[in-house]
């Protein structure tokens, strides 16, 4: 994993030194540019710039200090993009009059630059653009602050990296500062993901670095430490000795859905089994960290790792859903499996014989990320339990967040027979009126206000 910083690594270090008062970062000031690149893309769309607007209308992309540039290779214009978001903010939604507004003043904030990405054409257009913007907003008087967003294919980030290092950094003598983020997947396998790290570390420094997965920043993934590790019920339990299996569950009731070009060079293990299941599996599998700093957690996640034996192949299913190579963006003879299911198996003494079952699939019958922790049988059961089914502790990442407990108990009446119940906490009834924020709210927070949790 290497010494950069993860963001969710970053959001702990920032929790643990909000603990002990000693955060040594800087508050920092100054005119913002936010790039998107690969503007045209769905992560864009669905994901980077809802996540931008909600920001903003909570106060985080105060409209004096930002601007945020669109950058692709589609060539649209200013208003075609802010369209594209607009039908996206709106779609669906009984907007109110506050809300259309916030979009309209949002929108004004989004300029688009078209280019290439690996010639330098563009990339000075864009810089261009950025200047401008910058001295519009006096920063050539103060420092300036210029976050690249790669909402692109892995495949062209060092192009872009370097595209970037050669044409757009911050000039600002007075400070400010330059940073890329980068999306999963990090390459394809070992060997590249190495040599982009390479590529990528001789271009940037490792603190100007961050690489995204958003899973970290879902509710209940970032609840799972705080759940094992403050709970004195979980310590006791959390074991060989009392857990049967664990499963761990990503499903999609769509399909490629006009990313077939990129799915398709992936699949489903390098697009969700690989970070996020891997991510969620390690928060739920390792040891507890020295502290919540990024080392200590990201230390425990590697040994965690390091433990899994080779996973055979009589323990995967892979599958392809039914009408997948219709996408015209994949080829009528694509193997590339949209599901996948595997068995991990960690050597250590807290899991040996437990089955960690990992399932990622596109177009199911239903949209859902969870976590399910069967228990074992009790033994020398008296009331036929087994009848009724094990206990289990279901973690639902979403929709709708929840956790619950499955329990037997005593059906209510005369008789002295059993049955299964839940205990539930479902977030929407038990923190009504709380907003969860979007994954990509916390993390693109972190890349940007680094001291906001102190
Ligand atoms: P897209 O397929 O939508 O690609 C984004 C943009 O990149 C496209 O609009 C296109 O822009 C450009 N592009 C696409 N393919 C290529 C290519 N082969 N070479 C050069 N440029 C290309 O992908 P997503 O937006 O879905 O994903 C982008 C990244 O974000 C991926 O790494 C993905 O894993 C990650 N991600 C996606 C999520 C999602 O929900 N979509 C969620 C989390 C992460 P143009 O042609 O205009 O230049
Ligand atoms: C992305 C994958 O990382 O996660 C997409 O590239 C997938 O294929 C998406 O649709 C799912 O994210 P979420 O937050 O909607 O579960």
């Amino acid at each position: 994993m290497g010494s950069g910083q993860w963001s969710v690594e970053k959001r702990s270090s920032l929790r643990s030194d909000s603990f002990s008062k000693d955060i040594d970062d800087v508050p920092e000031t100054g005119c913002l540019s936010i790039i998107v690149l690969g503007a045209s893309g769905d992560l864009a769309k669905k994901k980077t710039f809802p996540a931008l607007f909600n920001l903003y209308r909570q106060g985080f992309l105060p409209a004096e200090e930002v601007h945020i540039f669109g950058y692709a290779r589609t060539k649209i214009s200013d208003e075609e993009l802010r369209n594209r978001i607009r039908g996206f903010l709106v779609d669906n939604k009984a907007a109110s009059s506050k809300y259309s507004d916030d979009v309209l003043k949002f929108l004004e904030l989004i300029k688009y630059v078209s280019g290439s990405y690996d010639t330098e054409d563009g990339f000075r257009r864009l810089d261009k653009e950025i200047s401008e913007h910058e001295i519009s907003k006096n920063s050539h008087e103060g420092s300036s602050r210029r976050l690249f967003y790669l909402a692109l294919p892995p495949s062209v980030y060092p192009s872009v990296c370097k595209m970037i290092r050669n044409c757009c950094m911050n000039k600002s003598d007075l400070g400010g500062w330059t940073r890329i983020v980068v999306e999963k997947p990090f390459g394809r396998d070992l060997e590249s993901a190495e040599k982009l790290s390479t590529q990528i570390g001789e271009l940037f420094d490792e603190p100007q670095i961050y690489r995204i997965d958003h899973y970290l920043g879902k509710e209940l993934v970032q609840n799972l430490l705080v759940l094992r590790f403050a709970n004195r019920f979980f310590l006791p339990l959390w074991n060989r000795d009392n857990i049967h299996n664990v499963q761990i569950v990503f499903r999609e009731d769509f399909g490629t859905d006009g990313r077939g070009g990129y799915f398709d060079e992936y699949g489903i293990i390098r697009d969700i089994i690989q970070n996020h299941l891997l991510q969620v599996f390690c928060l739920v599998a390792m040891e507890k960290p020295v502290s919540l700093k990024p080392e200590h957690i990201r230390d425990e996640k590697v040994k965690v790792l390091q433990s899994v034996l080779p996973i055979t192949d009589e323990e995967v299913v892979l599958g392809q859903y039914e009408g997948y190579r219709d996408d015209p963006t994949v080829p009528d003879n694509s193997n590339t499996p949209t599901f996948a299911t595997m068995v991990l198996r960690i050597h250590n003494e807290r899991w040996e014989g437990v089955p960690f079952i990992l399932k990622a699939g596109k177009a199911l019958n239903s949209r859902k990320a969870e976590i399910r922790v069967q228990f074992k049988d009790v033994p020398g059961d008296i009331f036929k339990c087994k009848k009724q089914g094990r206990n289990e502790f279901v973690i639902r990442l979403q929709p709708s967040e929840a956790m619950y407990m499955k329990l037997t108990v005593k059906q209510p009446g005369l008789d002295m027979s059993t049955v299964q119940s839940e205990l539930d906490l479902s977030y929407r009834q038990r923190y009504q009126g709380v907003v969860i924020p979007e994954a990509y709210e916390r993390l693109i927070l972190d890349t940007y206000i680094s001291f906001l949790f102190i």
